[in-house]
């Protein structure tokens, strides 16, 4: 599709919500507000038929049969590969199927464990959420290498200085997030790649986390020149359990499988084994292959409306939000986290509220039909030492929530606020 004018974006996604079956129920006798799709995006009819189709029309296992079923979903599947190459402009044999980001990052970490020597250092910084946090805590512990963290300015912006000052020969990896869950942080990747690379000689991995970024604009990971990029397809209207690790191709080569069984291998003698070629070598025991062809529908799906497009309509959205929430840092108490410049922030908010407990402010705008979500947003260090606070409520957009929506939200927030203040609870 064609790019729109901003007139036309707002008219476009208004309507889009059809596509969305779950979106036209009531909650509470409200309609439903979702806002929680920094957890997970809602599924367009086209992903679910295509998981109805395959289960009834062609369920059979890939790779290894030779009937009709077989060869049907063989094929269906492997062209999920390579549309997914084409969606980020890699090549075929540089995508991975996982489960998802956080098995993307754990395939990669433990790929590198006789790789990285105890004088080695990792770098990641205090915006991580866990799945990019823990797994280099749990391979700088097993290796003795050094984890660094890049500091969170109050701003919510990575510290370069800072972060330019941990650089240098011995940093072997570098793993940080494209867009924070938590802060709504657009981190410049492109730049932090490029300082790193020339940093540390090009011998440091960059791996880029891009589970909050991939369904919010376009990604082209040659031109991010990262060497690897991770995600999930569930924040991207596709099905949970399926992900993606694309690895540039040199960057596969030097990570050994860490997953063993069938179709990774090659041959099998009781002794010994030789692994299968790249990337199949990483995709050990029968995959998830309905989800993964649901997937692919739904490259299909946004890549029609134009991944411009939705980055255009996220940035409208993350502006009239912007601006509705001055009133409510002034007047009601609230304070919301992240950058405030448009063009660093992506349409994710958290905030807590004066006297309310990120909970209760859940519960209680669920009884307003709003689901957002409440706690640590599994970025537990970022939430306790950066921000300084327990927990944070999260509001977080995606292309099928409007404007009138914004209005509806901003106005129940203002409702908590008063309640609380009366004491009259809305339970
Ligand atoms: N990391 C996911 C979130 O932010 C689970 O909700």
């Amino acid at each position: 599709m064609k790019q729109l004018s901003n007139q036309e974006l707002i008219k476009y996604f208004k309507k889009i919500r059809k596509d969305f079956p779950i979106l036209k129920q009531k909650v509470h006798g409200k309609k439903l507000v979702y806002v929680d799709n920094g957890a997970t995006a809602q599924k367009p009819q086209v992903m679910i038929d295509s998981i109805s189709d395959y289960y009834s029309k062609y369920n059979s296992n890939v790779h290894r049969g030779l009937h009709t079923l077989s060869e049907k979903a063989t094929s269906e599947y492997e062209k999920v590969r390579t549309k997914t190459a084409n969606f980020i402009n890699a090549k075929e044999e540089e995508i991975i199927f996982t489960s998802g980001t956080t098995a993307g990052l754990n395939l990669i970490a433990n790929g590198l464990l006789d790789k990285i020597k105890k004088d080695d250092e990792i770098i990641i910084s205090e915006m991580e959420h866990h799945a990019n946090l823990v797994t280099w805590q749990q391979l700088a512990l097993k290796t003795g290498a050094k984890l660094k963290y890049v500091k969170v300015l109050q701003n919510g912006e990575l510290d370069f200085k800072q972060a330019e000052s941990l650089l240098n020969k011995k940093t072997k990896i570098l793993a940080i997030t494209h867009i924070s869950n938590v802060l709504g942080t657009i981190n410049p990747i492109k730049k932090i790649i490029e300082i790193v690379k020339r940093k540390t000689n090009h011998k440091c991995l960059t791996i880029i986390d891009g589970a909050q970024s991939i369904g919010h604009m376009p990604i082209d990971v040659k031109k991010l020149d990262c060497d690897f990029f991770v995600f999930s397809a569930h924040k991207m209207c596709g099905p949970t359990g399926i992900g993606i690790v694309y690895g540039k191709y040199s960057a596969l080569e030097k990570i050994t499988p860490s997953i063993y069984g069938g179709d990774m291998i090659l041959e099998v003698e009781f002794e010994k084994s030789s692994f299968n070629k790249i990337p199949f070598c990483f995709e050990a025991g029968t995959p998830n292959i309905a989800d993964t062809i649901a997937f692919g529908t739904v490259i299909d799906y946004l890549s029609n409306i134009g991944m411009k497009n939705i980055e255009h309509y996220d940035k409208i959205l993350t502006k009239y939000f912007l601006d509705e929430i001055k009133d409510l840092e002034k007047n009601y108490g609230f304070h919301f986290y992240g950058p405030k410049a448009i063009s660093k922030k992506s349409a994710v908010f958290s905030f807590t509220i004066d006297g309310v407990h990120s909970h209760d402010i859940s519960t209680i705008l669920d009884k307003f039909g709003i689901a957002v979500r409440g706690g640590h947003h599994c970025a537990m260090p970022l939430t306790n030492s950066v921000m300084k606070v327990v927990a944070s409520s999260r509001i977080s957009f995606y292309f099928y929530n409007t404007i009138s929506e914004i209005d509806y939200i901003i106005n129940c927030l203002k409702k908590v606020k008063s309640e609380f203040d009366k004491g009259e609870f809305l339970f």
